[in-house]
């Protein structure tokens, strides 16, 4: 959710925070703000919007200092605002928080019969004003810590001081937070990508950590107030996959890059020559695994839902799927003989890292499949399966879903194989298809043109519905969810059996319905619930791989994928889905990379 970085410099900073804030507008995007210290003073400058409109509020008052903090917000705690964005400063301190602060109105009770007076409806200003009053007997690591025990929710915070002009406070507990280091700089960020373009000297904070920076110096302290040591981490500056080059926008960038993450993926895993997959160190030895659970947020979980018919095809092993922020809060039976995977683009979803700390604290094993390795997930998991897919910047998840689902299919390819419930046979021959994959991902990119064409006839639809079966039951949320994340457009997936048991009531004449009819087991049945909805006047957008010619002639509009196997069928045919959702959306003049309300990352629940 919202983003922070932090320099302390022997230079101005506040050049180097705007730009770092623009790339953490992924991150947040309903307002943004600058604090540095300048003369003595807190210089706080805030726009509700973009960075741009705080860019453009610098250049008229440049705001100096070699020390500062900016943030991208995405609202929480009050609407967003001027007033409300961060940073939160008093005389003494100036506070840009990421979380929840979930005992803000207990503490902002007590606070005002001190009388201290708060300016904003957000939970972060009674940080600053706790911070404020503890400073008025403590040095400013101290009056941090007193601060911190009052609190109660997640947070990642960073922190300046009047009085204290070289230095700056970083606290973690929940929300992600990353130091970077330089000759004569160093940053504190809410992720590693914004540091990147600055240093590929990383520490990551754990949770109830501090840290304090100065321009050549950090320190870091447990929650016992005990100084410690952090391991730093060389990252690679992948500067291809943080620049969008001449496309519009990430999102295009992301959908075309598919081959590409694809082969890399692929060849991560698979060894051609050998015709085996590099899995090793199961955290349960395959034979003995008695239950997959599958468990993620939005396009992630979408991507648990297309495994669980995976694990049910080829593998013996019964797979069960969950939504996170269900899973967290639920009375759960864990059992030590199954195998806990969680599944996260990001690996900093609250709810997801929440889910993976009652596997932990129940001591069953856990798998993550993550895009980013140094994240939180990964690095509480048992067991890591990167998806090597590069920086996601775009906001719905597009070459993170796919690699999530290769790096799936994988996982129950070996283990299958392993378990020996597939011959060597099957095994070679999909990977085989796994190779082969890229170059399919490919062709079915080159449907962007018929596309288009379907996207115009979105443009004045009051809703949309998009059916499938079998695996292409989630393939149709996922097309569903990339539509109205991108284009606000009310979009409904839907088990196409189901029709009949609520959903063909919304059908009306012109009403767009994507089919989603791969050349399966349930293609025939798929065909009779169109059916069902061309007779009740839905004009039918039919995707498939089934090369066969005369469907039906009351398919409006139809596009074919190639044909790899069945197995394959959701990875081809997630690519013109989100090809649609892009086009209808560009033609809506949507902000496609940063969708309204919406994140990348939620670091809150
Ligand atoms: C947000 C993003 C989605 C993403 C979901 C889970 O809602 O907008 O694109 O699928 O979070 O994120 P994760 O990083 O855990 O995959």
């Amino acid at each position: 959710m919202c983003g922070i970085i932090g320099i302390a410099s022997n230079r101005p900073v506040s050049t180097n925070i705007i730009n770092s804030l623009k790339k953490l507008e992924y991150r947040g995007y309903d307002s943004a703000g600058i604090a540095t210290i300048t003369d003595g003073y807190i210089n706080e400058k805030k726009c509700s919007g973009r960075v741009d409109e705080l860019q453009k509020i610098l250049l008229k008052t440049p705001s100096n200092g070699n020390i500062g903090i900016g943030h991208v917000r995405w609202a929480t705690h009050g609407i967003p605002s001027i007033v409300n964005a961060h940073p939160h400063s008093s005389d003494a301190v100036s506070v840009v928080h990421n979380g929840i602060i979930e005992n803000s109105d207990e503490i902002k009770k007590n606070l005002e019969t001190k009388n201290f007076k708060f300016k904003s409806q957000t939970d972060t200003e009674v940080i600053t004003l706790l911070i404020t009053e503890a400073l008025n007997d403590s040095k400013p690591l101290e009056a941090v810590f007193k601060t911190l025990k009052k609190l109660k929710g997640s947070f990642a915070l960073g922190i300046i001081f009047k009085n204290y002009e070289n230095i700056i406070i970083g606290a973690r507990r929940g929300s992600p937070l990353a130091v970077g280091y330089s000759n004569d700089e160093n940053f504190l960020g809410s992720d590693s990508y914004a540091l990147k373009s600055m240093t590929n000297k990383i520490s990551y904070l754990d949770d109830g950590e501090l840290c304090v920076l100065t321009k050549d110096n950090v320190e870091f302290f447990n929650q016992n107030k005990k100084k410690i040591n952090k391991k730093i981490h060389l990252v690679s500056e992948d500067l291809n996959t943080s620049e969008k080059g001449n496309f519009k926008n990430f999102m295009s960038k992301e959908i075309s890059e598919q081959p590409i993450t694809a082969k890399k993926c692929v060849s991560e895993y698979v060894d051609k020559i050998k015709k085996d997959i590099n899995i090793y160190n199961f955290p349960i030895k395959p034979s003995e695994i008695n239950k997959i659970v599958l468990i993620g947020c939005g396009t992630a979980y979408h991507s648990c839902l297309v495994a669980k018919y995976w694990f049910e095809e080829i593998t013996s092993i019964e797979a069960e799927i969950d939504v996170a922020s269900e899973f967290r809060y639920r009375n759960l039976k864990l059992n030590e003989k199954n195998l806990y995977v969680f599944l996260s683009q990001s690996g900093e979803t609250a709810d997801t890292s929440a889910a993976l700390d009652i596997c932990k604290k129940n001591k069953v094993k856990t798998c993550a499949i993550v895009n980013v390795v140094e994240s939180t997930i990964a690095r509480n998991a048992d067991w890591v399966l990167p998806i090597h897919a590069g920086p996601e910047i775009g906001v719905a998840s597009t070459k993170a879903f796919l690699g999530q689902l290769i790096v799936l299919f994988i996982l129950c390819l070996k283990l299958s194989f392993m378990r020996k419930d597939i011959n060597k046979e099957f095994y070679n021959s999909k990977i085989d298809d796994l190779t082969k994959l890229p170059d399919e991902i490919n062709k079915c990119l080159k449907s962007e043109t018929n596309i288009q064409l379907m996207a115009k006839e979105f443009l004045d639809a009051n809703g949309s519905m998009f059916l499938g079966r079998g695996f292409s039951y989630p393939i149709a949320l996922e097309g569903a969810l990339k539509l109205k994340e991108l284009s606000y457009l009310h979009a409904e997936g839907y088990p196409a059996g189901e029709m009949k048991h609520g959903p063909l009531a919304l059908i009306e004449d012109g009403l767009p319905v994507v089919v989603i009819a791969p050349k399966d087991k349930y293609f025939e049945k798929t065909l009779s619930n169109m059916q069902e909805v061309i007779a009740r006047g839905g004009k039918i957008f039919f995707f498939t791989d089934n090369k066969k010619k005369s469907i039906s002639e009351n398919i409006r509009f139809g596009l074919r994928v190639p044909f790899l196997d069945n197995l394959f069928s959701p990875i081809l045919l997630t690519v013109p889905l989100q090809l649609l959702a892009y086009h209808v959306a560009l033609l809506k003049n949507c902000d496609i990379d940063k969708p309204r309300n919406l994140a990348k990352s939620v670091t809150v629940e």
